[in-house]
C-alpha cells in the first residue's frame, strides 16, 4: 500500500535533490527517494554479510602471462558463488569478463577482491546488488 508523508528540508538541499532526480531521469521525487532508500538497504545487507547478488567486471590483457589461468582457477575455487560468466574479446589484446555472483556478502567480496587484485587486471569493479527478497 502506498503511503504519503511530508518531508521538510532546506531549500538548497531540495534543489540538489531535484537536480539529482532530473539528471538520473526519474519521473518524480518519490521514485528517486525510494531508490535512494533501497540503495542504503542494500549497503546494509552487504555490511551485515547477508545473502546478496552482485556483478564483477574485469578488463584485462589476455597476453599477461598466467592471468587467464588465474582468473579461471579463482572462479572454480569460488564456484558456489558464481551464477554465470560472460567473456568478451574486445580487441586483439583486451578482454572483458562479467561475472554474476551470489552468496554471503563476505565471500562474494573476497572473490571480487581476489580477481581485481590480480596482476594484469586493468580495471575491476564489483556492483553490489541484492537478491531483492528484502527490498520493497
Ligand atoms: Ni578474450
Amino acid at each position: 500500500m502506498l503511503k504519503r508523508f511530508t518531508v521538510s528540508m532546506e531549500e538548497d538541499l531540495l534543489d540538489d535533490f531535484d537536480s539529482f532526480t532530473k539528471e538520473r531521469h526519474y519521473q518524480n521525487r518519490s521514485e528517486a527517494l525510494r531508490d535512494l532508500i533501497r540503495s542504503r538497504i542494500i549497503e546494509k545487507e552487504w555490511k551485515a554479510d547477508k545473502e546478496v547478488m552482485g556483478v564483477i567486471s574485469l578488463v584485462y590483457d589476455h597476453h599477461q602471462h598466467g592471468l587467464q589461468e588465474k582468473v579461471t582457477e579463482l572462479q572454480h575455487h569460488f564456484h558456489h558463488q558464481i551464477v554465470s560468466t560472460t567473456h568478451v574479446h574486445m580487441d586483439h589484446d583486451n578482454c572483458l569478463e562479467v561475472i554474476i555472483v551470489h552468496g554471503k556478502a563476505g565471500s562474494v567480496r573476497k572473490l571480487a577482491d581476489s580477481l581485481i587484485a590480480l596482476r594484469g587486471v586493468r580495471n575491476g569493479n564489483l556492483a553490489m546488488s541484492s537478491t531483492g527478497k528484502d527490498l520493497h
